[in-house]
């Protein structure tokens, strides 16, 4: 009885290990299955991921590195010269951005990249 119950939850434990590892290898291979960059607009996807993980430097009053990026007008000027994606995409040469903080998904810089190649429109 007692071995029956240890055999059974050995089983139940390897079936979730071969679950998990399941998922891990799917997600590997579909790395941007559910990145959705079609038609992106600034007031709507641009505009939220800054102020989510920019503006707490380069609001309007905060201005770090004399950056402000809380709106289309202020920020246009950092996609002409090209330091809103390079900063994000941690290229050489530039400042990493978000400072001092993890770089954001490939599916949010994506996405940014997307808006950047449809014209950066005020949206
Ligand atoms: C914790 C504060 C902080 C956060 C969060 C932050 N920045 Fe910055 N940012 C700075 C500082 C400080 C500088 C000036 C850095 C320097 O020149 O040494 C700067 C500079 C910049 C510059 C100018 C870089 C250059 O080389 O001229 C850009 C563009 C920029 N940030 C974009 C962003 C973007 C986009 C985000 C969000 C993804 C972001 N920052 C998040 C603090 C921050």
């Amino acid at each position: 009885m007692k071995l029956t119950a240890i055999l059974w939850s050995l089983l139940f434990m390897a079936t979730m290990m071969i679950a998990s590892c399941y998922y891990d290898v799917e997600e590997e291979l579909y790395p941007s299955g559910n990145c959705d960059t079609a038609n992106m607009s600034f007031s709507q996807d641009v505009m939220p991921i800054i102020n989510q993980n920019c503006n707490i430097c380069h609001a309007t009053g905060v201005e770090q590195g004399n950056v402000i990026l809380d709106n289309y007008d202020a920020v246009l000027p950092h996609v002409t010269n090209g330091k809103l994606l390079s900063t994000i995409r941690h290229e050489n040469g530039v400042e990493p951005m978000p400072q001092g903080q993890p770089q954001l998904s490939a599916c949010t810089i994506d996405k940014i990249a997307a808006w950047i190649a449809d014209g950066a429109l005020n949206n």
